[in-house]
Formats: C-alpha cells, sequence, structure tokens
C-alpha cells in the first residue's frame, strides 16, 4: 500500500505540474502559460497533504518526486539550472519530431551495423579504457528516486519498498556451508551494466553493516577491473563480476529468484533494442516474488537524441556514437511492455521532463528521462 500511495501522488504530480514552454528564445512571457496564483497555492497545499500522507505509507521516508523545482515565473528561467516536470507543448513535439525524422533518414547499412551488436563490448572497454572512472557522475538521486534500494534495518522489518521483508531461508547458513557469495544476506541486490560503479559504490556505503548484499555486472572486463581496484571495493557486501546480459545462458552467481531488487540504469538503451525483451525476460527470473526491478533510461527525443547528425542512426530512434557505443530512445508504453510482457506488475511508469539551462550561454534543452518500477507477482494461492 505505501508503495501505491508513492505512485499515486507522483503520477498525479507528473500530470498535474505542467508548465507549458514553447520558443525560449523568443519572448519568454508571451509563450509561457504562468500557472493561475490560486491554483498554484492549491497545488502547493495539495502536494503538502500528499507528502503527509505518503510519509504515513512508508515509513517517514520522503516521497519520489522526480524533482520538485517547477518553474512559475518565466522571469526566473535563468536562476536554475535545471526544471523539473516541464511538459512540451504540441508544437515542441512536432519539431524534435521532425529532427528525429531527419537524423534517422539515412541508416547505417544493414551490413556494416551487425559489428556494432557484436563488438558491443569491445567498443565499451575502450570507452572505459579511455574514460577511466571519470566520465559519469555519482548517481546521487539514487535512494531519493528508488528507496527501495535501502535494505530492511533487521529480518522482518519493513524495507524501502514500504513492505514487510521476509528473509530467505539461506541466511540462516553458517559461513562453511557457502556456496555462493552473499548467500547469508537477507536483501539481495544486483545491478546490471553497472560501469565503475557510479550506483555501485554509493551502495555499497548504504548497505554495509546491513545484512545486505550488492551484485554487479558489466560486460565490459576493463569496468568490472576498475571497480575491483576501487579502495571502497569490499568482497564482504559486494561482488563485481563480468556478463552479457544479452545471454541468457551465461550463469549468475547466485539461484534463480534470489534478488530483492535488480537495478537497470541506463544500460538497456545500450543494447538493440530487438534484444531487450529478452534481457528482461531473463532478468525477472533472477527476481524472488516480491522482487523489483528499477528502471532509468533515456526517454524518446532527449536532447542527446535530437543531437545526433545523420549517418549514425542504426534503425528507429536506435543510434551509434562516434566511439562505437550505442544508444536507444525509449517511450513510456515501450517501458510498460517490455515489463509486463516479462511478467512484471507496474508500480511507477514515469517520463521524467526536465528543463536544463545553461546559464552562461542563456540556452535551455530538454531533458527527457524514463523511471519505472516493475514487480515480480507474489505467488497466489491459485497459482500453488
Ligand atoms: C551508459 S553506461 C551506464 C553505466 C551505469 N549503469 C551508470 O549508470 O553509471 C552503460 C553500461 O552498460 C554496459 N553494457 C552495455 N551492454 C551490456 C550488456 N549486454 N551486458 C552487460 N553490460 C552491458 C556498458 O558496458 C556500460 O558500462
Amino acid at each position: 500500500m505505501g508503495t501505491g500511495a508513492r505512485t499515486w501522488g507522483t503520477t498525479t504530480l507528473t500530470h498535474t505540474i505542467q508548465i507549458k514552454c514553447t520558443d525560449y528564445h523568443k519572448t519568454k512571457r508571451n509563450n509561457l502559460q504562468k500557472w493561475h496564483l490560486n491554483e498554484y497555492r492549491e497545488m502547493r497545499r495539495f502536494v503538502k497533504l500528499t507528502v503527509c500522507a505518503v510519509r504515513l505509507y512508508s515509513g517517514g521516508r520522503p516521497p519520489v518526486p522526480l524533482g520538485g523545482r517547477i518553474l512559475t515565473d518565466p522571469d526566473d528561467i535563468f536562476q536554475h539550472n535545471m526544471w523539473d516536470h516541464v511538459q512540451w507543448t504540441e508544437e515542441e513535439r512536432e519539431k524534435a519530431q521532425q529532427k528525429a525524422e531527419e537524423n534517422s533518414k539515412d541508416k547505417i547499412p544493414l551490413e556494416e551495423q551487425s559489428k556494432y551488436d557484436r563488438e558491443a563490448h569491445t567498443y565499451w572497454d575502450r570507452f572505459y579504457e579511455m574514460h577511466q572512472s571519470k566520465f559519469f557522475r555519482n548517481r546521487n538521486w539514487l535512494f531519493t528516486e528508488f528507496p527501495e534500494l535501502l535494505p530492511p534495518d533487521a529480518a522482518g522489518t519493513e524495507s524501502g519498498n514500504g513492505e514487510k521483508h521476509q528473509p530467505c531461508g539461506s541466511s540462516t547458513l553458517t559461513s562453511e556451508t557457502d556456496t555462493f557469495p552473499g548467500q547469508h544476506a537477507a536483501f539481495r541486490i544486483l545491478e546490471v551494466g553497472c560501469g565503475v560503479g557510479n550506483s555501485v559504490f554509493p551502495i555499497i556505503s548504504t548497505i554495509r553493516g546491513r545484512k545486505a548484499f550488492l551484485y554487479c555486472c558489466d560486460f565490459s572486463s576493463r569496468a568490472v577491473e576498475l571497480i575491483q581496484e576501487h579502495p571502497d571495493y569490499d568482497p564482504a557486501v559486494c561482488h563485481a563480476f563480468v556478463r552479457d546480459i544479452r545471454d541468457p545462458t551465461s550463469p549468475f552467481p547466485f539461484p534463480p529468484e534470489s534478488l530483492d531488487i535488480i537495478l537497470v540504469v541506463f544500460v538497456l538503451s545500450a543494447i538493440h533494442p530487438a534484444r531487450a525483451q529478452g534481457v528482461v525476460k531473463s532478468l525477472a527470473g533472477q527476481l524472488k516474488p516480491g522482487g523489483i526491478m528499477l528502471f532509468r533510461d533515456y526517454g524518446r527525443y532527449d536532447l542527446s537524441q535530437l543531437r545526433f547528425k545523420t549517418g549514425q542512426c542504426l534503425s528507429e530512434n536506435f543510434y551509434t556514437r562516434q566511439d562505437g557505443t550505442c544508444v536507444y530512445f525509449f517511450t513510456k508504453d515501450e517501458v510498460h511492455h517490455l515489463f509486463s510482457n516479462a511478467g512484471l506488475e507496474e508500480i511507477q511508469n514515469l517520463e521524467d521532463r526536465r528543463l536544463q539551462v545553461n546559464r552562461g550561454k542563456k540556452v535551455v534543452m530538454h531533458r527527457v528521462w524514463m523511471q519505472s518500477k516493475y514487480r515480480k507477482p507474489y505467488l497466489t494461492s491459485a497459482s500453488v
């Protein structure tokens, strides 16, 4: 119920707090629909009530807001680097669609395409060889957006997903009987496509000493080495390994249905869209009943899609960068199909639409990310 309340609050916020922005390079005030002050106050009151209701349900944790910086006065636009919950006008949507159509008109010939899939891990290895751990920033929003990652403090207490945690039977075994890393943990997380650990290390520092264990994998052996060489890497709470998540036959270092959480952050977009369904299905098999898949990735018409030049498109909304790595841009419906076809139930499926502001250059850009949470159903008496 706690999670349900959170979802309801967030969805309502996303749909209700809408600021329509058109062309920011033209006269700002005329092109921006301002809220009526009373509506705004009413909204604030509603948000406060929602926050209180959600806190009641979620054991004092804040709701999942996808940011709360709302642009209400167009004159304020250059006051911050980012505005949240920005909705596009029809005109902006059409412009974006047009740009995407233009940059995807000329596709890379089919005979050249297979190397981007076949040699994908080599491109990412080179990427990490060049950038080491310096390219991506730590995912500091992780616990705000995904409180489900927080382990229960003790067996049977409430976990971050707002539910009573049921410890797995294996946690009673002694170390002599260990058959897999993290066997004694009461709460197990897997991050796939973990890169050099921008989520791994924030998670390690949070779960240490809390009967929880983190697995993380990437198909770039260089990325996994960088994680293992990191001073905060600790095999007592984390096991990093090389694995290509496109290959369902490759073994995991834990039994099926033993994970509470699988974190899938900016990795499905790196995989050919035709393979995404197989990946999600195979990952879903690793979740315990009641376990949750947490997903964040690029959304359709994000700035980074519209910036592609012609000649970089592999198929609709799927591109390759200069360095050979690939990226797909998802819609909300596509995300829903991916996870529900894998037998998971929606907790949350949102488009995170923001306005990024370059205050120095006085330029604004639309960012679009997808954020979703899907749960593996508990066994019902009918299904046992
Ligand atoms: C954009 S990076 C994101 C890294 C990390 N999740 C983060 O958010 O910082 C994509 C990562 O997915 C990994 N990746 C791509 N395809 C993969 C696959 N088939 N199996 C495992 N990892 C993969 C890449 O090596 C890369 O580290």
